[in-house]
């Protein structure tokens, strides 16, 4: 099976930072950590409220952190001009607001194909590897690729939420988008709600090529740290991929 990257989504160090104001925890040291820690990249969202990642945290990572950034962002004007001042190696759309996302949470790319696809334009001239954060639906993948996009992320907090035979249809939706998406030519990647409960049947589905995991993480490291809580998961994804599934 191919390898599997794992992106550490680093925004939850930023939302403790911001509970008290002022440096500490620093989201660029747990960036650095997570390189330490045998990350394959960086993905943080500059939301519109700036509730946790600040436009500074952004400068810095683009310029301090060597591992390929995965910049998070609204489709709004806003956002597309800071991704094309710093030109990081990525930049995942994802919903911010009600309107813009699907019943269960992903970006609703077929109703916006037309907002969206200059967008994707745009930011793929300027070297940018576009994804789009949608649900497991086939509808929605057919989109992504009309617009441009070359990569999907699969939204995953729904399986990640249920359990018993809710998690596995759940989980039946997502092989069957991945699949989906190898055949249209995209790239596909997974995120939201991972934790070591959950991510081994994700890791083993072999055309899935990066998983972005974050607020578990920072969880944990509560616990055990933070560059042990990611080598623990990479294990988990390493374990996964070389089928030992369970
Ligand atoms: N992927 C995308 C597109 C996200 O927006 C997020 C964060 O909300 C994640 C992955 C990581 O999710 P989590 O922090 O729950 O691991």
């Amino acid at each position: 099976m191919p390898a599997l990257r794992l992106g550490i989504n680093i925004d939850h160090v930023a939302t403790i930072r911001n509970a008290r104001g002022g440096q500490h925890p620093d989201p660029v040291r747990a960036a650095h950590m997570a390189a330490a820690a045998g990350a394959d990249g960086i993905t943080a969202h500059l939301r519109e409220d700036r509730r946790h990642i600040a436009d500074r945290d952004i400068e810095r990572l683009a310029n301090e952190i060597n591992l390929p950034l995965n910049f998070e962002m609204a489709a709004t004007e806003e956002m597309v001009a800071i991704a094309l001042r710093h030109r990081p190696h990525a930049a995942c759309i994802v919903p911010e607001r009600r309107e813009e996302r699907t019943t269960e949470g992903g970006l609703d790319v077929a109703g916006a194909r037309e907002r969206l696809r200059p967008m994707v334009e745009r930011l793929t001239q300027a070297g940018i590897r576009v994804s789009m954060f949608i649900e497991a639906d086939p509808r929605q993948l057919d989109a992504s690729r009309d617009i441009g996009a070359p990569v999907v992320e699969l939204h995953t907090g729904a399986y990640c939420e249920h359990s018993g035979a809710d998690r596995d249809k759940e989980l039946a939706r997502i092989v069957a988008a991945a699949a989906h998406a190898q055949a249209i030519g995209l790239e596909c990647h997974a995120g939201h709600g991972l934790s070591y409960d959950t991510v081994k049947p994700i890791a083993g589905i072999g055309s899935i090529a990066e998983l972005n995991i974050g607020h578990f993480l920072v969880g944990e490291a509560i616990f055990i740290g933070f560059e042990a809580s990611i080598r623990h998961m990479r294990h988990l994804m390493d374990e996964a991929r070389r089928g030992g599934m369970a």
